[in-house]
């Protein structure tokens, strides 16, 4: 009888470990679609405003301004929340990072990620 009880108390144990580990592997799923899902189209289109500083294909031609062509993903997802949230000022940057979504960053980290490095 103790056994028996022992046995299923394993068993579920085990169930609840199984249940535990699944859903911790979709939560990191989640985090990590989060960060990469951006739409390079949806970008381009949003990027109207950028090209008057950083140019129209990611290539700046204003020596003090960036080039932001083939920029890693990751890293201007960071920066624009950077500046969004004031841990990073610039006097013409922060104004425009204030105005995106989390979703604006992703298409627009997506489609600058896409461009040539060369331009
Ligand atoms: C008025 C000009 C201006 C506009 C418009 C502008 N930026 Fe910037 N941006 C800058 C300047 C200047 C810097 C460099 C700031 C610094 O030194 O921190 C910069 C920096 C950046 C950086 C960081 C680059 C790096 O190498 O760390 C990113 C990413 C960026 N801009 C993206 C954008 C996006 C996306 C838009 C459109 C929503 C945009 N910018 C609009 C002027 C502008």
């Amino acid at each position: 009888m103790k056994n028996k009880n022992a046995i299923r108390a394993v068993q579920s144990g085990h169930t609840l470990l199984l249940l535990v580990v699944v859903m911790f592997s979709m939560i990191l799923a989640g985090c990590i679609d989060q960060e990469t899902t951006g739409d390079a189209i949806a970008g381009k289109n949003k990027s109207t405003i950028c090209a008057q500083c950083h140019g129209a294909n990611g290539i700046s031609i204003v020596p003090i301004y960036p080039n932001l062509a083939g920029q890693k993903e990751q890293y201007m997802i960071l920066a624009l929340k950077a500046y969004r949230s004031g841990e990073r000022v610039n006097m013409a940057m922060t104004p425009h990072a204030r105005k995106l979504t989390d979703e604006d960053i992703a298409d627009l980290s997506a489609y600058y990620a896409s461009l040539p490095p060369g331009g």
